[in-house]
């Protein structure tokens, strides 16, 4: 309406407004069903549209609806498309709309919106910010650092532009000088979005790897007095709190103990499947390249028997006495946050210290062939295999690998659910 049609008429329609936004918090059917009728009378009004959308998407969420939700993102959407939206309203619709777009999985359409923002909002950097997050939630990294970088020569100081793209050189370029610098700069700066733990994590292991390890140390440091580790060592992200944490377990103090012996008294057969594979047609023997950049240097192959509680049946058929083994114990073929692999590393290989992703499982070792000049240290304990016998590490704690021997290194690793956690945890944790 224009100025001088704001009069008390504008004021009864503020009052039904005022009842309709009322009754979408109470019954959003019914609000639909109003707004509906409103909007057979004024097809065009811009606030009734925006009251339809969203009553939509309460009755979606209501009644956990994907069809509603398709609705209610369509009406979204075709409220953004209208010239007549004011800035607040465009906003909040496309913030709302994007939300409910990557709830859906639909990041590509919610690239599309991102951009109107951006280009309606060409001065707020933050609306740049959150197409780069979606761009790395779909995994187009080229995208995301194009447009950090775009945005980082108009706004230097951007501390979220800086920290992810810090993150970026970091993690998909192992470009860990310069991506420590913006890393630091983006953390430091103290805006919202920079203190994350993936940031302190990845921060720290970019010191570590260009010799400044006293730099990581404080980095962690913060992230523990933040509370964003559970400790200097034990840095996964994936956590349940309440879990017992200590870097090595003895057999016993696994609740597993009679299962894992079980392993050490097979071990031969073990061993003997494991290397005949390992010496079948080496290139098709299924070992693949440790793929995680994890290692400083060397040769480092693994064979997955078992993933997220998933037999991996065409490798098992070939080592069926060690994959019998493993089906016979729960704790292990269940656990959907870890795996069961025979690791093979030759010598010369050097393992950067690192953490795995979840405090929920723990990681059994039996050693198979072992050569001197081996060790594993976990925290701030070393310790070197021994064939035919088992240990057990944590490995959310920090841990690092050398192989400064003479031949091939091969041991069977089982990971197994924390026995702290209750059944229903291990049925409803999401895989790793
Ligand atoms: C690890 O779990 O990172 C290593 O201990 C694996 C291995 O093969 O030693
Ligand atoms: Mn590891």
């Amino acid at each position: 309406p224009s100025e001088t049609t704001q009069s008390s008429n504008s004021n009864k329609e503020d009052r039904n407004f005022d009842a309709l936004e009322a009754q979408l918090e109470e019954n959003p059917q019914t609000a639909l069903q109003q707004v509906n009728s409103l909007l057979a009378d004024t097809p065009e009004a811009v606030d009734l549209l925006s009251l339809q959308a969203r009553a939509l998407d309460k009755l979606a969420e209501q009644k956990h609806s994907n069809k509603l939700l398709e609705e209610a993102i369509g009406a979204y959407l075709s409220l953004l498309q209208r010239k007549d939206v004011s800035d607040h309203l465009f906003l909040k619709t496309a913030d709302r709309c994007i939300n409910r777009m990557r709830f859906r999985g639909q990041h590509g359409q919610a690239i599309t919106v991102h951009k109107m923002l951006i280009t309606r909002f060409p001065k707020d950097p933050k609306h740049r910010n959150d197409l780069a997050v979606t761009y790395l939630m779909v995994g187009r990294i080229p995208s995301a650092k194009q447009l950090i970088k775009e945005t980082l020569q108009l706004w230097p100081s951007d501390g979220f532009a800086l920290v992810h793209y810090g993150f970026i050189l970091k993690t998909s370029e192992n470009n860990n000088e310069d991506g420590s610098r913006y890393m630091q700069a983006g953390i430091d700066s103290n805006e919202p979005g920079t203190m994350d733990a993936r940031f302190l994590f990845h921060l720290g292991d970019a010191y570590n790897r260009i010799g400044l390890p006293k730099r990581a140390e404080k980095v962690y440091q913060l992230g523990v007095d933040r509370g964003l580790f559970r400790s200097k060592f034990q840095r996964s992200l994936y956590n349940v709190d309440r879990l017992t944490a200590r870097p090595w377990w003895t057999l016993e103090q696994t609740t597993y103990a009679r299962e894992l012996r079980k392993f050490e008294e097979h071990w031969k057969e073990i061993r003997d499947e494991g290397m005949a594979i390992l010496q079948s047609h080496s290139a098709a023997s299924g070992f693949k390249d440790e793929a995680e950049n994890l290692r400083d240097k060397g040769i480092w192959k693994q064979l997955e028997l078992y993933a997220r509680g998933q037999q991996i049946t065409s490798n098992c058929k070939r080592a069926p006495i060690t994959c019998r083994l493993i089906s016979q114990f729960p704790a292990a073929h269940g656990c959907r946050r870890g795996q069961a692999k025979f690791s093979v590393m030759q010598p010369d290989t050097h393992v950067w210290p690192h953490c795995g992703p979840t405090n929920c499982r723990l990681r059994a070792h039996l050693g198979l062939v072992v050569p001197s000049g081996t060790a594993l240290r976990v925290g701030s304990e070393i310790r070197s295999w021994q064939e035919g016998k088992m240990f057990v590490f944590d490995d959310s704690f920090e841990h690092e690998v050398w192989h400064n021997g003479t031949s091939t290194r091969l041991v069977l690793i089982v990971d197994i659910w924390h026995p702290e956690l209750t059944e229903r945890e291990q049925r409803s944790l999401p895989a790793i």
